[in-house]
């Protein structure tokens, strides 16, 4: 048997119908930049999360740059956040002359460890990016509460996060801007790229806005320098059929991860700890051991798909040598990036597959 660590096509088999509808809707009006169906995504976007503006970008990394933006971080500027993400989370802070500040994380949620924050402010801090990482929250009222006493703004990177929920409260719509990717991997995913920016500040959502049209308003008069960074009419009018079946496709992902976790329950492998007042999404389902890369050996070799998100932690990268960092400043990051592997867990899964998941890895722990 052979499993993918995700198959998107099986996705596309179950909503043809609708998808193809939609694109050659767009196809058929033409109106490929700033089309109707970018408005009325947006809209129900902000619907999902509660928030009151939705503002669609060309992806996940410039809905966060474009947030940084809007916040005022600029050159010299700091931006506190945690080392276990991907790239973009720190390349967008370093794109805008400002230094990235790491921090280490929780060990059971792999998000950034809100005591670990204050000891890293100082006069030039600007802002703070937790990542919701893997589909779960960071632990927000803390960040929430240091930013209000520093005067710091909060940027969530949610990219993997959309529809995940801390204490009842929709990610994205917890700090001062919320950023979600289309990344097709994602669990709304494009068929592209594709991304947005949330936030409840009307002065905000209009700056971001301005941005994303190269700085604009009217067009042809320039106050700023912004980006050409808009969400494609037609990624819009994928997404605006896909986002129908998000609850039920995130309810999938729980339910799968029910599974592994009930076998995992007895032999020694951590499982995701999924806390209380959370409500994890399941972007990644990720497990961590000793032995990892001897597991990633058999899952090859039994055609199990897999991938370690993240094998070198930010502050480690080649490209932030000059930032200073060495091997053991955040031990927790550091062993993290060596013990874990996810597994496939994207609803389509089938049954006898995941079965076959959990016996090969039962095989070797
Ligand atoms: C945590 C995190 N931040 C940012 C991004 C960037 O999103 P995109 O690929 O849409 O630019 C991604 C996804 O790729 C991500 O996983």
């Amino acid at each position: 048997m052979n499993v993918a660590f995700l198959d998107i096509k099986r996705q596309y088999a179950s909503i043809k119908e609708e998808l193809d509808q939609a694109v050659f809707s767009v196809l058929s009006h033409a109106k490929f930049i700033m089309g109707p169906e970018v408005k009325a995504f947006e809209e129900q976007i902000a619907k999902h999360c509660g928030t009151k503006f939705a503002i669609g970008v060309a992806s996940g990394t410039d809905a966060l740059l474009l947030s940084l933006r809007a916040c005022g971080v600029g050159p010299g500027d700091e931006v506190i956040t945690t080392g276990f993400s991907f790239f973009a989370t720190a390349g967008v802070i370093t794109r805008l002359g400002a230094i990235p500040v790491y921090v280490d994380i929780d060990p059971d949620t792999y998000n950034i460890a809100p005591d670990k924050i204050k000891e890293k402010i100082t006069p030039k801090t600007k802002a703070i990016m937790p990542v919701h990482l893997f589909g779960q929250c960071a632990d927000m009222d803390p960040i929430m509460e240091i930013a209000k006493k520093h005067n710091l703004k909060v940027v969530e990177d949610a990219a993997q996060a959309i529809g995940s929920e801390y204490k009842g409260k929709k990610a994205g719509n917890l700090g001062d801007f919320g950023c979600f990717s289309f990344f097709p991997s994602k669990n709304l995913g494009a068929a592209g790229d594709g991304g947005m920016v949330v936030t409840n500040d009307p002065e905000m959502a209009d700056l971001v806005r301005i941005l994303r049209l190269h700085g604009a308003k009217p067009k042809y008069y320039h106050s700023i320098v912004g980006y050409n960074s808009r969400l494609d009419t037609l990624q819009a009018a994928i997404l605006s059929v896909k986002l129908r079946y998000l609850d039920g496709w995130t309810k999938k992902r729980r339910e799968h991860a029910d599974v592994y976790n009930a076998a995992f329950k007895d032999i020694d492998i951590i499982t995701p700890v999924e806390e209380d007042f959370n409500y994890h999404i399941y972007n990644q389902y990720t497990i961590a051991l000793k032995n990892r890369d001897r597991l990633r050996e058999i899952l090859k070799e039994n055609q199990i798909g897999h991938d370690v998100y993240y094998p070198v932690p930010l502050h480690l990268q080649e490209c932030y040598k000059s930032l200073g960092y060495k091997e053991g400043d955040l031990p927790v990051i550091e062993r993290k990036a060596r013990e874990v592997v996810s597994i496939p867990v994207y609803p389509e899964l089938a049954e006898e597959e995941q079965s076959f998941v959990i016996e090969t890895i039962k095989k070797v722990v």
